[in-house]
């Protein structure tokens, strides 16, 4: 026996509630509201057989048998392969190149059998974005199936490696009555690809859309169900592409890889800080080199400040890539600990590449940007920053500091700034090819960089 129930379900948090609400008291946002119906079951609960239960010690563990793909900035993302049976979420802005990697992993495996369902874009459409890639394998097949029985009767019987869902807000269950794309549709369809890769050992990927102010009816439901959260992002006028781990079974979080969106697909990006820096403008005002870590990789980022008069009442400050309070407070900072005049100035900062980092280490590269802009005077080129800084206009010590000074002696900067309770753990010895100055506060740093200046 059946019966329906009907609920109210909020389209940007997933909360549910009783009645209607024209805001959703949850998350305050206005009109989202929408009726569900859902139809329960009542089976006697007694027809069920018992729970299989198995001895732990007998059960084999699945980590040796890993897919390897040829991309290693892939692998690293997913702790070294892909373990056969996960189930993954991919989530980003549409147009950041979700479809583009996952279409192009498959593509470039020799012997991968991958099943890719797109229910965005027609058969034609894929197979020219393939063409555009590469094929270099015969095991991948298409569908533009939505209806989740059908897919996975599809799935069971292809027995792929791999099933690609493209996205997993244009998928439907026949099994409930409720919007394409709504949560509990979302839900539905998330568990049933969800049992068919526990049951049949195929790795599942559901492909999610988030905007720009977050995440949007889906990918946030789903993240407690799957076993793998990885988000790609970047700033759509870059070509550059970051693929997070934000939640990982199988192996570490915070792993990140890079990527580059190019006329063949993304290409990897195995020495980023290279690459970033390739461009960098030498000798110019309001331009420092950051010594950032980002997952557990060193990044070496060029920070450009701009500062100049505010020629109408109300000074401005926008920045990219770094976060718009942190600079108002580093602002603060310079004003009352180096009597710098900021709040007749406007100010303009970026992060180059178009990557939004977000650890605190940047602060000294961003205060040394913001003060050389200031006052017009370039610092010296082969000087690169690593500190956080704090309310005082002291420099305070930052994690994985050996990492960072490393990275720089590599790339071939002469000279580093690091935090002097960092400095006094370090062993200088390690590192030959590069001059390392502990400074306690900005003060000090903006003094020594003065006496060097060209
Ligand atoms: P796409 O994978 O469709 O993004 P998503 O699935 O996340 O919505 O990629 C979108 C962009 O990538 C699109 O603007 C075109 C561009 N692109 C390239 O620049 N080079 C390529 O080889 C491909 C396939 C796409
Ligand atoms: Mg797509």
């Amino acid at each position: 026996m059946t019966k329906t129930k009907s609920s109210f379900v909020c389209h940007a948090c997933g909360a549910v509630f009783p009645k209607w609400y024209g805001k959703c008291p949850q998350c305050g946002t206005w009109n989202s509201i929408i009726e569900e119906t859902t139809i329960v079951s009542n089976k006697n609960s007694s027809s069920f057989p018992a729970a299989a239960i198995y001895p732990i010690e007998e059960l084999s563990s699945e980590d040796s048998e890993r897919i390897v793909f040829s991309y290693h900035e892939f692998n690293r993302v997913l702790g070294g392969g892909l373990v056969p049976g996960s189930f993954i979420l991919l989530g980003g802005e549409p147009g950041i190149g979700k479809s583009t990697l996952l279409l192009q992993i498959a593509l470039h495996h020799p012997s991968l059998k991958c099943l890719y369902v797109s229910g965005e874009e027609s058969l034609s459409q894929l197979k020219m974005r393939s063409e555009r890639i590469g094929i270099t394998t015969h095991q991948t097949f298409i569908s533009n199936e939505t209806n989740t029985d059908q897919i996975i009767k599809a799935a069971k019987e292809l027995q792929p490696n791999l099933l690609i869902i493209d996205s997993i807000q244009t998928v439907y269950s026949p099994k409930i009555e409720a919007f394409v794309g709504s949560p509990s549709q979302i839900r539905q369809c998330a568990s049933e690809f969800q049992r068919l890769a526990k049951e049949n050992h195929i790795s599942v990927f559901l492909i999610g859309h988030i905007t720009k102010d977050g995440f949007i009816a889906g990918p946030k439901l789903l993240e407690h169900m799957v076993d793998v959260v990885l988000q790609f992002e970047g700033d759509e006028h870059y070509g550059y592409r970051i693929l997070r781990t934000l939640k990982n079974r199988f192996g570490p979080t915070h792993e990140l890889g890079i990527f580059e969106m190019a006329s063949n697909g993304l290409r990897e990006i195995s020495n980023p800080s290279e690459a970033l820096l390739a461009n960098r403008t030498m000798n110019l005002s309001g331009t420092a080199v950051a010594a950032t870590i980002q997952g557990i990789r060193p990044l070496l980022i060029e920070v450009q400040a701009l500062v100049s008069s505010t020629t109408y009442g109300n000074p401005q400050r926008t920045s990219t890539g770094f976060d718009h309070r942190r600079l108002n407070m580093l602002l603060a900072i310079l004003e009352k600990r180096l009597g710098l005049k900021m709040g007749m100035q406007d100010v303009f900062l970026n992060i180059t590449g178009g990557l939004r980092i977000d650890d605190p280490a940047l602060d000294l590269g961003v205060v040394c940007a913001l003060i050389s802009s200031y006052f017009d005077i370039s610092l010296p080129s082969q000087t690169c920053f690593a500190g956080e800084v704090g309310l005082a206009g002291e420099v305070r010590p930052v994690d994985r500091i050996e990492q960072r000074v490393a990275e720089a002696a590599r790339i071939g900067f002469k000279q580093i700034f690091i935090p002097y309770p960092n400095a006094k753990n370090l062993d200088s010895k390690l590192f030959i090819n590069i001059e390392i100055i502990p400074v306690e506060h900005i003060k000090q740093v903006w003094q020594t960089l003065q006496t060097q200046a060209p």
